[in-house]
C-alpha cells in the first residue's frame, strides 16, 4: 500500500510481510490514520452483512479541518487476488475533484474496523438501554458457542458459565445486549467491565465473520489487564492463521507486541531531520527511538547485534582484549540482520555514535557502520561446535555437548537446551560458552572486529 498526503503521512510505502500488522509508535505519527485507509481497500461483497468504509468516513472535512489530506492525496494499492492473473491486480484511489474516485475497481472483501466505539460502555453514551430501562423489553437471547465463549474465558480468565446476547426494546429501537452468566449470576453489558465487554466483541466479531476477512483494530489492549492483552495478542495470531483473517491493528502494548514476530510490526517514526514519518519494522526500534528521546549521557555509543546470544559473543572478546571498552558502550538487541542495519542508520541520524554486528552468516562488510561477525555460520553454531568449548563443558560439567544437541534443530536453542540440562540460565551457559571460546584463541583473532568497532565509534 503506498499512502501520500494524508494527515502527517505526506509519502510511505507499507509491504504486508505477514497476515498481521501492528502499528506502533509515538503519539501522531500516523498509526490510525494508516489502518484506517487501510479499512477503505476494499468494496463490500455483495453477499456479506458489512460495512463498507469510505475515506469520507475517517477524514472529515468542515471550516475546522480545510485539509486533512492534499489535494493530490491517494492511496495505491497492489492486490493479491486468488484465481486472477499472476500479476497483483493495482487499484489507485484519489480525489478526482470533488469525490474519491477508484472504489469501484477494488476487490472484494469483508472488512471490520473495529475502533473505540465498538464498545463504549451503555452507561456513558446514556443509551435507550439506560434511560430507558425501565421501559425495555427483551426479546430472543442467543448463547454464544461454546468454542467462542471459551476463548473469552481463556482471554479473560474470568469463569463465565455463559456468554452471549439478548435482544432489547424500547418503543420502535432494537438493539442487542451482551450477556453473562458468573458464579450463578446474570448481568448485561450495562455491567460489565469495559475490558470484558471489548474481548466479547471483538472475539465474537473475528470468530463470525466470514475467512479471510479483513481487520482493523484500535488500540485493542485498552481497559485490558497486562496479562489478558498478551493472551489477547497470542489469541489475534492464533485467530488469523486459524480463520486466514488479515488484522491490522493501532497499539500501545508491549504485552501485545512481544506476542508478534518482527514481519508483524510496523514501527512509525518522524524522522528527525524533516518531520516526515518513516516505518521501520520491529520492536527494537522502538527501544532505539525511545532511547534517543531519553536523557542519555552526552557522546554516548551504541553497538547493536541481533540477540543476547551475538551481543555475548562481543563482550567476551572485549573482556579478553579492551576491557575499558564495555562501560562506555550501550548494547542494543535488535532482534534481526535488518533490525540492526535499521537501528544503526537511525540511532546514527539522530547524532549517536552507533555500530551494528550481525550474525556471521549475514554478509556485512562494514558499509554504513555494519559488519558480520566472523565464522560464515550462526555463532550458536560456530561457539558449539568449538573444540575448546565442547572441552570445557566436559571437563568443567561432564556435559558430552555434542550428544546432547544432536536432536536440537533450531540453533537459537542450544544454550537454552544446555541450560536446562545443567540447571543454569541459558545467558550463563553463553557465557561460559564464549569465554571458553575466546580465551582458547589469541587477542590477534578478533583485531580486525574490534578495530572495526572502535574506528565507527571514535
Ligand atoms: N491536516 C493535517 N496536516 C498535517 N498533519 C496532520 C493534519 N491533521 C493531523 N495531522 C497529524 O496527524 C496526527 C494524527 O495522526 P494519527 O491519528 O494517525 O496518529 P496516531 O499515530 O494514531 O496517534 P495516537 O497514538 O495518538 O493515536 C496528528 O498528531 C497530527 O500531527
Ligand atoms: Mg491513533
Amino acid at each position: 500500500m503506498e499512502v501520500q498526503g494524508f494527515r502527517a503521512v505526506d509519502s510511505l510505502r507499507l509491504d504486508f510481510n505477514s497476515p498481521i500488522t501492528a502499528f506502533s509508535g509515538l503519539n501522531g505519527t500516523g498509526k490510525s490514520t494508516l489502518a484506517q485507509l487501510s479499512a477503505c481497500a476494499y468494496r463490500k461483497p455483495t453477499t456479506a452483512a458489512v460495512r463498507r468504509y469510505y475515506v469520507k468516513d475517517f477524514f472529515p472535512v468542515s471550516a475546522a479541518d480545510p485539509g486533512p489530506f492534499t489535494t493530490d492525496a491517494k492511496i495505491a494499492c497492489a492486490y493479491e487476488v486468488q484465481g486472477a492473473a499472476l500479476e497483483p491486480q493495482k487499484v489507485t484511489v484519489i480525489r478526482a475533484s470533488k469525490e474519491w474516485s477508484g472504489y469501484k475497481r477494488q476487490p472484494e472483501r469483508a472488512c471490520y474496523a473495529l475502533g473505540f466505539t465498538q464498545f463504549i460502555p451503555q452507561v456513558e453514551r446514556r443509551d435507550f438501554s439506560i434511560y430507558g430501562g425501565h421501559l425495555i423489553t427483551l426479546g430472543a437471547a442467543r448463547d454464544l458457542d461454546e468454542p467462542v465463549s471459551e476463548i473469552i474465558v481463556g482471554i479473560l480468565s474470568l469463569p463465565y458459565e455463559k456468554l452471549g446476547f439478548i435482544e432489547v426494546t424500547h418503543s420502535a429501537r432494537t438493539a442487542e445486549l451482551a450477556t453473562a452468566t458468573r458464579s450463578g449470576r446474570s448481568y448485561s453489558e450495562n455491567h460489565m467491565g469495559f475490558g470484558e465487554g471489548r474481548v466479547v466483541y471483538i472475539v465474537t466479531a473475528m470468530e463470525t465473520a466470514p475467512a479471510q476477512s479483513l481487520f482493523i483494530l484500535e488500540e485493542p489492549e485498552t481497559s485490558l489487564h497486562g496479562d489478558a492483552q498478551e493472551r489477547l495478542g497470542r489469541y489475534l495470531v492464533d485467530v488469523a492463521a486459524r480463520r486466514g483473517h488479515q488484522i491490522l491493528m493501532t497499539t500501545h502494548s508491549a504485552a501485545i507486541l512481544g506476542q508478534l514476530s518482527t514481519d508483524s510490526i510496523a514501527y512509525l517514526r518522524r524522522r528527525p531531520v524533516d518531520g516526515q514519518v518513516e516505518v521501520t519494522p520491529g520492536l527494537a526500534t522502538y527501544q532505539v527511538d525511545a532511547y534517543l528521546r531519553g536523557d542519555r549521557a552526552p557522546g554516548s555509543r551504541a553497538l547493536c547485534t541481533e540477540d543476547s546470544f551475538a551481543r555475548q559473543f562481543v563482550t567476551a572478546i572485549m573482556r579478553k582484549c579492551d576491557r575499558d571498552m564495555i562501560a562506555g558502550i550501550r548494547f542494543v538487541e535488535a532482534g534481526g540482520h535488518d533490525q540492526v542495519r535499521q537501528s544503526v542508520r537511525i540511532l546514527q541520524e539522530g547524532g549517536l555514535k552507533a555500530v551494528g554486528i550481525t550474525d556471521g552468516d549475514c554478509n556485512d562488510i562494514g558499509q554504513h557502520g555494519v559488519q558480520s561477525l566472523p565464522g560464515g555460520q550462526p555463532p550458536e553454531k560456530v561457539v558449539f561446535n568449538d573444540d575448546a568449548v565442547l572441552r570445557h563443558f566436559a571437563n568443567k560439567h561432564s556435559l558430552d555437548v555434542r550428544a546432547h544437541l544432536a536432536g536440537v534443530g533450531d540453533h537459537h536453542k542450544y544454550a537454552e537446551t544446555l541450560a536446562r540440562r545443567l540447571g543454569l540460565d541459558a545467558a550463563v551457559v553463553a557465557t561460559f560458552a564464549w569465554d571458553a571460546y575466546v580465551t582458547a584463541r589469541p587477542a590477534s583473532d578478533f583485531d580486525s572486529l574490534l578495530h572495526f568497532i572502535r574506528s565507527e565509534l571514535a
